[in-house]
């Protein structure tokens, strides 16, 4: 019997046939999509190598795997049997908001035409939702961002401005950040993110007098941010003061007396409560005005007073759809991490106070199980989306001690990078951002208090190695939990069922406008600890952990 000779070109051929059936056959067997090694997209990567395999019995070569685009959408229920992987902590609320959506279908069908309104009320989904936007003279927002070089005095904000405030796009990804959705975010620009978000909130009202809250779109950290340095008080407190003279004659605010108002601030709120006339004294008084204290104010740090929620800083990944998250989350989980720690940040010489300095010379002393990302001015290393999260998600744990202020930017890129932040002081992260993290902060980060580290009696790698490998696991799963929670969504586009830092911001200032109009009603003054000093003790109340927080309030 002749033994059948195969030719190059049918070898090939029969090659050729085997590789279409294996696709075919992965393709049908419906894989897990996103594990696919190297793909960002697995299902576009499968289906162009399918189409370019075609063309290759022409040309013999197969298209490299980057060349690939992301076009082919995910498969329609790929968001829905991921979703409850990305929020596996609410699967209550996720119950509930499916629950009352499913009773208000039925009534539709059962009830017809004779509804009361009260009913009317109930099937409308955005009742008790309707957020009515202030028309504020562009003086107050837009105009502020025509002198963009002048919003911060030692650099150029114009470029930040570009896509609704997120940034310049990142081009070149290099295989650390997922294609799309990245962009060079700066930390101050919360307010423009906002703004932009809240112009596309689906429950929107033109009429006032049916909103539950009042949005006031005053860029309030990007108007002082000009004046912080080398203008008197007058200066910095000029806008302030016109903005809420002006509120303050609305018909909009006499309904309430400004109970139902929020505003964003993109600047901590140290910026923001000047409390005397001496020009030396920081900041404007923003926020120490009466008519503030009668509104609810957001900032991406708060102070004591329990008017005032902190919400996430922005951070570089800005999502345009469930999958996009529900893939990096993907990951992160399952990156490998070569050093137990890192630091990206820049020593405080000046303050004497300062845990900086100790900070980096551990690090430095570990050289292969600490990484430092050296921020000092010269740098910029540290502006860059790809050296900050490369660091970050190669690293177990990242430290984040208090610099100018308790909170850093840098907490919410360390959750983007599913690394455990490690903090020095409550104040940075447990009684800031309280409608985010878990009460129970040892669930997704470690507490090392300053003192241990100012006294030298605590060596930072050793604390760390201490947690076992499974406790590691669960802490980062956890993290890698609050990615959707903490970051904010392109304006341009809407996430499906996943909630961002603003949908939940929205929630929470919602609930408060409606406590205080309940109490109202109940006869009950709402001045009462509407807006109270040094609340601290408010803020950390119920945080559970390792340590006491006691000695702090
Ligand atoms: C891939 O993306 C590039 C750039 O976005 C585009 O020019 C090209 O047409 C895309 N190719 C396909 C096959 O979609
Ligand atoms: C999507 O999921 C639903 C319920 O889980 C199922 O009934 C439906 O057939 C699925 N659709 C596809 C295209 O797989
Ligand atoms: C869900 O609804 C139940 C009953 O209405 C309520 O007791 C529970 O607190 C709700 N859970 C959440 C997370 O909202
Ligand atoms: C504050 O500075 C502005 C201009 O920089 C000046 O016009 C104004 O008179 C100053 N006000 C006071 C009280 O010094
Ligand atoms: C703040 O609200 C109270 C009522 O709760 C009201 O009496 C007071 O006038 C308000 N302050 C301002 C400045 O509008
Ligand atoms: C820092 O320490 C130096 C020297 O010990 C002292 O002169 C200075 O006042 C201190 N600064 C602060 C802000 O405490
Ligand atoms: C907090 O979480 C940790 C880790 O999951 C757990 O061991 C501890 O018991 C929890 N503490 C409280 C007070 O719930």
């Amino acid at each position: 019997m002749e033994k059948p000779i195969i030719g190059k070109q049918s070898y090939k051929q029969l090659w050729f046939v085997i590789f279409v059936s294996f696709v075919f056959c992965l393709v049908l067997l419906c894989l897990d999509y996103s594990a696919l090694p190297g793909a960002k997209n697995g299902v576009s990567f499968l289906v162009h190598s399918f189409a370019d395999a075609l063309n290759t019995q022409k040309t013999n070569q197969l298209v490299p795997m980057d060349k690939t685009n992301e076009t082919i959408a995910p498969p329609p229920n790929f968001t829905r049997s991921y979703i409850n992987e990305a929020t596996q902590d609410f699967p209550a609320l996720e119950n509930n908001v499916t629950l009352s959506n499913a009773r208000r279908e039925n009534k539709i069908q059962d009830v017809g035409d004779q509804q009361s309104s009260d009913d009317r009320k109930r099937e409308d989904p955005c009742a008790g939702k309707y957020i009515y936007i202030h028309h504020l003279p562009s003086r107050f927002n837009t105009d502020v961002l025509k002198d963009c070089r002048m919003l911060v005095k030692w650099f150029d904000m114009c470029p930040s401005l570009m896509n609704l405030g997120l940034g310049p796009k990142v081009v070149r990804p290099q295989g650390v950040l997922s294609e799309r959705n990245w962009f060079e975010t700066n930390q101050f620009l919360l307010e423009v993110i906002f703004h932009h978000r809240m112009n596309q909130y689906k429950c929107l009202t033109d009429d006032s007098s049916v909103a539950s809250a009042i949005f006031v779109p005053f860029y309030a950290g990007l108007d002082v941010g000009r004046y912080l340095w080398g203008f008197n008080t007058s200066v910095r407190d000029s806008s302030a003061y016109d903005l809420v003279n002006w509120l303050g004659k609305k018909a909009e605010w006499k309904r309430m007396w400004g109970r139902d108002h929020f505003f964003v601030a993109g600047r901590i709120a140290w910026d923001f409560r000047r409390q005397t006339e001496i020009q030396s004294n920081w900041g404007s008084r923003l926020m120490s005005f009466p008519e503030s204290m009668n509104m609810t104010m957001l900032s991406i740090e708060s102070s004591s007073w329990s008017n005032e929620f902190a919400i996430p800083y922005p951070t570089y990944f800005h999502p345009s759809s469930d999958s996009d998250i529900i893939r990096w989350q993907r990951k992160m989980r399952s990156q490998k991490r070569r050093y137990l720690f890192a630091f990206a940040g820049a020593p405080r010489p000046g303050a004497n106070d300062s845990i900086r300095g100790e900070i980096i010379k551990q690090c430095l002393a570990s050289e292969e199980t600490c990484k430092f990302l050296n921020c000092q001015p010269g740098g910029n290393k540290c502006d860059s989306p790809v050296e900050v999260i490369k660091v970050f998600r190669d690293s177990t744990f990242c430290l984040q001690p208090p610099g100018d202020s308790y909170s850093r930017r840098s907490t919410f890129d360390s959750i983007l990078a599913g690394c455990i932040p490690v903090f020095f002081h409550p104040y940075s992260a447990y009684a800031q951002y309280k409608w985010y993290f878990p009460k129970n902060y040892t669930k997704y980060s470690v507490y090392i208090p300053a003192n241990e580290i100012k006294d030298c009696t605590v060596s930072i790698k050793e604390a760390l190695s201490r947690f076992s490998k499974d406790r590691v696991l669960a802490m980062r799963k956890q993290v890698v939990k609050l990615i959707p929670k903490t970051i904010y969504a392109d304006p341009r586009s809407r996430l499906e069922r996943l909630e961002d830092a603003f949908d939940i911001a929205v929630k929470r200032v919602l609930k408060r406008v409606e406590k205080v109009r309940t109490d109202t009603k109940e006869g009950k003054d709402p001045s009462v600890d509407f807006a109270v000093g040094n609340r601290w003790k408010l803020k950390l109340s119920g945080i559970v952990g390792d340590h006491p927080l006691d000695q702090f309030f």
